[in-house]
């Protein structure tokens, strides 16, 4: 039986309509979970609570055997920084500088190495010497993923981490996202519009009527 990472246990919100009620979820070490649901069903809503940007209205969220709102503002925020890796299907890169360097500001404040497998799985190793602005979208996001796992976390959150991608890059990125958490003994949260992505998750939900019900 694999190790629970994340422990969330009757998570609720609402903002303008409730979206969720009496959640509860559990996270397990070398799998991925993956979410679906309809747009403003309250997934990335889900996944800001999971990551700890946003304290739920009700409920507790257990990582790695700490209460994530339990901890204070800038607690949390470190405990994010180290131990949480977030990617997004916008990438945040420093634009004047080469993949690489953005790659490493994240190694040396994590304080960890780059492993090249990183690189060579994801396609990027011809590119990443040159400057961020001047490589195509999909490379800029292979490299905001490179960045992410680069600090090795525990626990990686996708929000929609191919929706900007072709179905062969999709693929690639979620074939490396699951080989590092199997080779980590991590564990990766995604939301997803894409059926294919999701299928290939050992826990596979739908947002709807306010619960996650198995897809
Ligand atoms: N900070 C906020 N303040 C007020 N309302 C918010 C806030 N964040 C989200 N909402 C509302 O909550 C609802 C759910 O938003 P959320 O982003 O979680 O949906 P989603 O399932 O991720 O949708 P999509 O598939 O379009 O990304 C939306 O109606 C949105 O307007
Ligand atoms: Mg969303």
């Amino acid at each position: 039986m694999s190790q629970p990472l994340l422990h969330a246990t009757h998570l609720s919100h609402a903002f303008d309509y409730p979206l969720y009620d009496g959640i509860d979820l559990t996270l397990y070490a070398g799998e991925s979970t993956a979410v679906q649901g309809r747009s403003g069903s309250g997934k990335s809503t889900l996944l800001h609570t999971l990551a700890g940007f946003l304290p739920p209205l009700a409920g507790k969220v257990d990582i790695l055997g700490r209460d994530l709102y339990a901890m204070g503002e800038t607690e949390r925020e470190m405990f994010r920084r180290r131990e949480l890796g977030i990617v997004f299907q916008t990438h945040y890169l420093f634009k004047g500088m080469t993949g690489r360097q953005n790659i490493e500001a994240a190694t040396q404040l994590a304080g960890t190495e780059l492993d090249p497998w990183l690189l060579e799985r994801l396609e990027i190793d011809g590119v990443i010497d040159q400057k961020a602005s001047e490589l195509s979208g999909g490379q800029q996001q292979r490299v905001s993923v490179a960045r992410v796992l680069a600090k090795q976390p525990r626990v990686i959150f996708a929000d929609e981490p191919t929706g900007n991608l072709d179905k062969e890059t999709a693929a690639l990125v979620m074939d490396v996202l699951q080989e590092y958490v199997r080779k980590h003994d991590g564990t990766l949260f995604v939301v997803t519009h894409d059926a294919i992505i999701a299928r290939r998750c050992e826990q596979h939900w739908v947002l709807a009527d306010r619960h996650l019900e198995p897809a």
